[in-house]
C-alpha cells in the first residue's frame, strides 16, 4: 500500500471493540510531518512492512461511537481526541508522572487478538496506533482524551500533536520562565504552537526563525516579537545579536541536524536547547566548548505532556481567548486532497495546519 511519497485512499474492515477499546468516529484530522518522515522514508519505522499497508494520521478527533466492556473513561456521543502515545499507568515512567516514556504500552492489539483492520483479509497496521485518515478509528482507551463538546472539531483535530507538543515543549520540558528570551526555529505547527505557548507564559523576547516569509508573518500574528530568515544565511548570528547575547531557551521543530546545531549554538550560558523535531539518524555535531557554560541540549517527547491534563487545558486556554487556535488552520480539506496537502508540507507552503474534515 505504501508507495514512497505518495498514499492510497482503500476501503479497510474495521473490527468490533474488544474489552479496553473505543470505536470514533473521526470528523477532523491533521497532516503533520511526522507522517511525512515515515512517508518519505527518512527512517525506518515499525509496521511499514504490513500485508495490508500502513494507515497514517496521528492527530485527529471524533465522537465515540461503540466502547468495549471494560471501558470506563469514555461512552458513545463523547467528543474526543487522540493522542499518539498510549500509557499502561503502571511502569516505572508512568509512575513517575511521565506517561509519554511508558515502556509498556497498551496500544496495540495483542498479536494473539484478530487485527483491527483489515484490507483484503491482511492486517492494517495504525501508525501510533490510531490511524487518524479514516472515517472511523479503533484505538484503546488510553489514546483518547476526552474535550468540552462546546469545542470544535477541526480545531481539536490539532492538538493531540502539534500543539501538545509545542505547548508541552514549552510549559513541560522546557518550562519557560517569564520575563526570558525565546527562539524558535521551524514555525509548522509544532514551532507555531511553542511561539504561542511562550507568549502566554510571559517570555520577554520570542524571536521567530523560518525560511519562509509567510510562516514568519503567521508567527509575528500568533505572538513572536522578532522575526528572523533563514533562506539565505545562517540564523545564529542575527539570533545573537537580537537578543543581546543569546537566548534563554531555544526550540528546534523541524527535525534536521542544522537546525539542531543552531538551536545550541544561539543560546546564552545556562541557556537550554530543547529538540521537538524528530531528527532519527542524523548526526549532530557541536563544539564542547559550548557546554562549559552550561548550556543544555534536551529532546522533548510530545512536550512531555500527560495527555488527560494537558490537552483538556489547552481546549479551556483556548475557549477563554489565551491561545488562538483557529489561526492555526491553514485550511480544511477532504480526504481526496490528503497528497496535495503532504506535496505542500515538503514545499513548506502550509502557514499552520491543514486539516482533514470528514462529514459527521
Ligand atoms: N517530539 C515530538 O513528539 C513531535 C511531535 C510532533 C511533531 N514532531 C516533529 O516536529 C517537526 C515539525 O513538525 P511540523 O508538523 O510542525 O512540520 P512542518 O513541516 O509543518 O514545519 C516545519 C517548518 O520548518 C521550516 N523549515 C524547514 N527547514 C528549515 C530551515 N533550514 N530553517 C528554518 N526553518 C526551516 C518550514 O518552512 C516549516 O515552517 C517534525 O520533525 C515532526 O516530525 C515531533
Ligand atoms: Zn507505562
Ligand atoms: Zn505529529
Amino acid at each position: 500500500m505504501l508507495k514512497p511519497g505518495s498514499l492510497d485512499i482503500t476501503d479497510v474492515a474495521v473490527d468490533k471493540p474488544l474489552r479496553d477499546e473505543v470505536l470514533v468516529r473521526t470528523l477532523g484530522s491533521g497532516l503533520c510531518h511526522s507522517d511525512l518522515h515515515v512517508i518519505d522514508g527518512d527512517y525506518g519505522a515499525a509496521g511499514l512492512d504490513a500485508p495490508g499497508g500502513m494507515l497514517f494520521g496521528h492527530e485527529a478527533s471524533g465522537l465515540v461511537e461503540a466502547v468495549g466492556e471494560d471501558v470506563t473513561y469514555v461512552r458513545p456521543g463523547d467528543h474526543v481526541v487522540t493522542f499518539p502515545l498510549q500509557y499502561c499507568g503502571h511502569c516505572e515512567y508512568c509512575l513517575r508522572g511521565r506517561p509519554t516514556l511508558c515502556t509498556d504500552s497498551p496500544g496495540a492489539r495483542s498479536a494473539s487478538a484478530p487485527p483491527r483492520l483489515t484490507r483484503q483479509g491482511r492486517p492494517v497496521f495504525q501508525f501510533n496506533n490510531l490511524g487518524g485518515f479514516a472515517e472511523q478509528m479503533l484505538v484503546h482507551e488510553h489514546a483518547l482524551v476526552k474535550i468540552d463538546p462546546e469545542y470544535p472539531m477541526d480545531r481539536a483535530a490539532i492538538i493531540g500533536c502539534g500543539v501538545a507538543t509545542g505547548f508541552g515543549g514549552v510549559v513541560n520540558t522546557a518550562a519557560v520562565r517569564a520575563g526570558s528570551a525565546v527562539a524558535v526555529i521551524g514555525l509548522g505547527g509544532v514551532g507555531l504552537a511553542a511561539v504561542q505557548t511562550a507568549s502566554l507564559v510571559g517570555a520577554g523576547q520570542i524571536i521567530a526563525v523560518d525560511t519562509e516569509p509567510a510562516k514568519l508573518d503567521l508567527a509575528l500574528e500568533l505572538g513572536a516579537s522578532h522575526r528572523v530568515d533563514a533562506s539565505s544565511a545562517d540564523p545564529v548570528g542575527e539570533v545573537l545579536e537580537l537578543s543581546g547575547g543569546g537566548v534563554d531557551y531555544s526550540f528546534e521543530a523541524i527535525g534536521l541536524r542544522t537546525t539542531v546545531e543552531q538551536s545550541v549554538r544561539m543560546l546564552r550560558r545556562a541557556g537550554i536547547a530543547t529538540v521537538l523535531g524528530i531528527a532519527v539518524g542524523q548526526r549532530i555535531e557541536l563544539d564542547g566548548g559550548l557546554f562549559v557554560h552550561e548550556r543544555r541540549l534536551q529532546g522533548s517527547l510530545m512536550g512531555s505532556c500527560r495527555p488527560r491534563t494537558d490537552l483538556p487545558r489547552i481546549v479551556e486556554l483556548d475557549l477563554a481567548g489565551r491561545l488562538d487556535l483557529r489561526r492555526f488552520i491553514d485550511r480544511r480539506i477532504a480526504l481526496e486532497e490528503i497528497n496535495d496537502g503532504y506535496d505542500a508540507m515538503r514545499r513548506r507552503r502550509i502557514a499552520g495546519r491543514r486539516v482533514i474534515t470528514f462529514s459527521q
